[in-house]
């Protein structure tokens, strides 16, 4: 074999990715949670979501955001122009991490350890799906996309240079819109992540 032996190079792919995250025990959420759910989507996506992390129907699916967060993100991408097929989808954190009430399973943010662990996956992920925008939706997701504490209400709709070569975007979380209690602010709030998304849109190829 050559010197270079140019399977050195290889660039990682994504099924392999997959399939390595699926045995992950970078922290101890793989304990309690079905399985690992790993991003899905387009291998060279020009747009990457990234969301917090799996809820009790990713979980059980082995997909993200097919749940009730899922349906309004489906919404808004439509409304946006958007095929979700023509993104990448992943959470800054791949196990689903939550404490048993009763019959259901009660959801619980992740802490700065379980982020910080689950990194490389979206590092190694960002550097195969290789997208021209990231989109990080919510709080955890931004924490991850920066590396640091990032508050949404000031930074939201505006776009930053990541060091990987690409712009991020920051929005809300859709959860947080299935939340708001109030129809008015949930309107408005809705109408802003939509305008997120269609700026997230002029970045698709
Ligand atoms: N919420 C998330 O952040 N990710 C999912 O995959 C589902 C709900």
């Amino acid at each position: 074999p050559a010197a270079h032996a140019p399977d050195l190079f290889i660039k990682e792919n994504l099924a392999d990715l997959r399939e390595e995250a699926a045995h992950c025990r970078a922290c101890h959420l793989y304990k309690n949670a079905t399985q690992t759910v790993f991003g899905e989507g387009a291998a060279h996506a020009a747009v990457m979501f990234v969301g917090e992390q799996p809820g009790d129907k990713e979980d059980l699916a082995g997909r993200p955001f097919v749940g009730p967060a899922g349906q309004v993100l489906d919404r808004g991408l439509k409304e946006a122009g958007i095929a979700r097929n023509k993104t990448y989808i992943t959470n800054a954190v791949k196990h689903f991490k939550f404490v048993p009430r009763g019959k259901i399973r009660l959801h619980q943010k992740p802490t700065t350890p379980e982020i910080k662990a689950c990194r490389p996956w979206y590092e190694r992920e960002l550097a195969t799906v290789k997208p021209a925008l990231v989109v990080a939706m919510g709080a955890t997701a931004a924490q991850c996309v920066f590396g640091k504490i990032t508050p949404i209400g000031k930074n939201r709709g505006r776009l930053f240079d990541l060091a990987e070569d690409a712009k991020a975007l920051v929005t809300v979380h859709p959860s947080y819109l299935l939340r708001l209690p109030d129809p008015d602010s949930k309107e408005r709030e809705y109408k802003q992540f939509v305008s997120d998304l269609k700026l997230a849109a002029s970045y698709l190829r």
